[in-house]
């Protein structure tokens, strides 16, 4: 936390009410691991290092409340958890119900993207307090897209130089994601529901603004994109563990430059003396 960012007008919702199951059976997808560590843990740690959020609010599944809210408790007063609804969009609206009055900027945060760096996290935050009323991270589109109808043939092809990968943080001025979802309402099914909070700011007809996203702010959604997170984290771990060790060999070999200035200048002043005293003795 950075008290200097005013973090306590900063909040972060994070949708963790889903069940995941295109990553295959098992518990849900925000308790599956990366490293032995829960994919929610991921997240909210990534927001929470990001030196501008000062609360995070976790929409669990509405069963799973207090296991979220004993897994998160280390994180102490700076996590809530509340219980999801029946679409993402509803867990969002949940979720910003109970994030507190002086709250003036939300940034809302799949749980499913474990690895966002926090650095991405505080640059969607301090374009919101730039004045972008909507922000999201986006990345240019690698494949061709093609549209297709009902009957699997191909009914055109979509210039990609317009597209882009939406991701989170979507970060937004709270006056206007709680106009976007008042005015939205609360689906009761995925397929009526928006897939992000942006999509009800451009209902709104409001300007959403795109700053760069980053690769490893994916979401992990299938078994492949758990394998690959496995190898970001193993990744980031070696070179935390590098920096560590050349951190204290610097320490170590500082010691060891230290000791040996001690041992000559201590040998000096003894030759020093004995060199006075031959000459005293003189
Ligand atoms: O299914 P998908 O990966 O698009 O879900 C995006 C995020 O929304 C996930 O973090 C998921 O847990 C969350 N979600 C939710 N409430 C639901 C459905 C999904 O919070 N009812």
């Amino acid at each position: 936390m950075n008290p200097a960012a005013s973090p306590a007008r900063t909040a972060a919702i994070v949708p963790a009410a889903g069940r995941g199951e295109r990553l295959g059976p098992g518990a849900p997808k925000a308790l599956r691991s990366i490293g032995d560590i829960p994919i929610l843990v991921h997240a909210v740690r990534s927001l929470a290092d990001c030196g501008r959020v000062g609360l995070v609010v976790v929409a669990a599944p509405p069963d799973g409340v207090a296991g979220v809210a004993e897994l998160l408790a280390p994180f102490g007063a700076t996590v809530r958890v509340v219980a999801g609804g029946s679409t993402r969009q509803h867990s969002v609206s949940l979720a910003l119900d109970a994030v507190p009055e002086d709250v003036d900027v939300v940034l809302v945060h799949d749980a499913a993207r474990a690895l966002t760096p926090p650095d991405l996290v505080a640059a969607v935050a301090d374009a919101v307090a730039a004045g972008h009323d909507a922000v999201i991270p986006v990345l240019p589109v690698a494949d061709t897209i093609k549209a297709v109808d009902a009957a699997s043939t191909v009914t055109g092809t979509v210039d990609r130089s317009t597209l882009r990968a939406v991701q989170t943080p979507q970060g937004f001025r709270r006056s206007l994601l709680a106009k976007a979802h008042a005015t939205a309402g609360t689906p009761t099914d995925e397929s009526a529901a928006a897939t992000d909070d942006a999509g009800l700011v451009e209902s709104l007809g409001s300007p959403v603004r795109v700053i760069p996203g980053h690769p490893e702010a994916f979401k992990v959604t299938t078994p492949f994109d758990l394998i690959l997170a496995e190898a970001v984290w193993a990744r980031r771990t070696a070179e935390t563990k590098n920096t560590l060790d050349a951190k204290n060999d610097d320490a170590q070999n500082a010691a060891e430059t230290k000791n040996t200035v001690e041992t000559k200048n201590a040998a000096g002043t003894k030759n020093t003396v004995e060199t006075d005293t031959r000459k005293t003795d003189a």
